[in-house]
């Protein structure tokens, strides 16, 4: 065991979600983790795991936090270097600085340019994990599995699929996602700790026979997820309904063609109606929160407490380059903000829970990421809750860690992230 390492501090995990009446309640410290070959040996008293381990290394961080790597339900990859970009709503934000910038793809040097520049820029915010839109081009999912690979990383991704309403130069064909998609999953899903996930990009950019295609992929590779936007903004849900006069609802548009299920991942989903609501539990697809993309992009407030408390499964995700921010921590501020206009502050536990637990169970990952529990994969996050002067006074002031770790939630960004370990290894 002469490869174990024991991180003493503060070691944050959850035995249950917080969504319940004493948040606290589901999450408890220990004051130390063990690891050992990629994943958590046992967390829990040092002098036991040192007993336990005893050539074990240990690194003290004091009265830092270590808890579970970030897990962002939802990105694009391909929009790193669009992001902020100034006063457009989604139709405009995609015509104009969107599909420009995905056309770029088309070339791998680019593509694994930036695939390496969002993943230094995503680890360094303490994101471990993302689920990712890539671009039509093939090449881009082979650029950004390549580089987390290399990495040692556990990610999500799928070729983004589009054959009508995009420009010339970033539209395929049914057959050809089909077949470009199948190709991609064949060599890429399940070889070391990459996922794919079929991804449409939304009922608006496929026609019917596309939409056809990929429910029939889903169907042959049901252990796949499935990714795609969901009543985003009101224009576009009018859009919708010109698209597809037959459909009840914008889900319909999915439900009808083979992409409603539980592996199904729904980014957005604002406006949602009953119906919609309620087949979306029924069958348990996720609820993807992008909250700074909504209130960036213009697009409303999701109901989270409401749909938590409907039993929907619901992951928290920046929606790069939609989103204003890399960074999680902002992401949860973002979450507890929109919370708040719509009268259901969040609680610490529930935003932290969110940003890893949550979206690594709306990814089906939970079993192996999220939480800093013995047996899971190593990929862990040590928060320094004194980050900035700003952070600091307050830190001072805190009454307890929850405090203090709500400061850090709102007014932190990368500089808050002591340091990351991915699989076990030290980034
Ligand atoms: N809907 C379809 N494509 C996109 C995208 O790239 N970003 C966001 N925010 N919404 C979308
Ligand atoms: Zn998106």
């Amino acid at each position: 065991m002469g490869d174990t390492v024991i991180l003493k501090g503060q070691v944050l995990s959850f035995t249950a979600s917080p969504f319940c009446p004493e948040p606290t309640g589901a999450a408890r410290f220990d004051d130390a983790l063990a690891m050992t070959g990629g994943r958590i040996a046992a967390v829990g008293r040092l002098d036991t795991l040192r007993a336990a381990h005893p050539d074990a290394r240990i690194l003290d961080y004091g009265g830092h936090v270590i808890m579970a790597g970030f897990v962002d339900a939802h990105v694009h990859f391909p929009q790193t270097a669009i992001i902020a970009s100034w006063g457009k709503r989604l139709i405009d934000w995609l015509n104009s600085y969107t599909f420009p910038e995905e056309m770029r793809f088309a070339d791998p040097a680019y593509a694994a340019r930036i695939a390496a520049r969002y993943l230094d820029l995503t680890t360094a915010h303490g994101t471990t994990t993302m689920c990712s839109f890539a671009t039509i081009h093939p090449e881009s999912v082979n650029a950004f599995f390549a580089e987390a690979q290399a990495r040692g990383q556990r990610v999500v991704a799928g070729k983004t699929c589009m054959d009508r309403n995009a420009p010339e130069g970033l539209r395929d064909t049914p057959q050809s996602a089909y077949d470009d998609s199948k190709a991609l999953l064949d060599r890429w899903h399940g070889v070391d700790r990459i996922s794919y996930a079929i991804t449409p990009r939304f009922s608006p950019t496929s026609t019917p026979e596309q939409l056809d295609a990929m429910g029939a992929l889903w169907a042959e590779r049901p252990d796949c997820l499935m990714q795609t936007h969901l009543s985003e903004q009101v224009d576009e849900i009018a859009w919708v309904k010109n698209l597809f006069p037959a459909a009840r609802d914008y889900l319909d548009t999915y439900e009808a063609h083979g992409l409603l299920g539980a592996r199904g991942l729904y980014g957005h989903a604002i406006h949602l109606e009953d119906r919609e609501r309620a087949r979306l539990r029924e069958v348990g697809g996720a609820l993807i929160h992008c909250p700074t993309s909504n209130t960036f992009i213009g697009s409303g407030l999701f109901d989270l407490a409401g749909l938590m408390a409907g039993g929907h499964r619901i992951g928290l995700a920046t929606d790069t380059g939609g989103g204003s921010s890399f960074s999680m921590l902002r992401t949860m501020a973002a979450a507890y903000e929109i919370g708040q206009l719509r009268g259901t502050p969040l609680h610490a536990a529930q935003l932290l829970w969110l940003a890893t637990a949550g979206s690594a169970e709306a990814l089906h990952l939970g079993d192996r990421i999220g939480n800093a529990v013995a047996g899971h994969e190593a990929d862990l996050i040590v928060l320094d809750l004194a980050s900035t002067p700003a952070i600091a006074q307050r830190h001072a002031e805190a009454g307890d860690i929850w405090d203090s770790l709500f400061a850090t939630i709102m007014m932190g960004d990368d500089r808050a992230i002591q340091e990351v370990w991915i699989g076990g290894r030290r980034t």
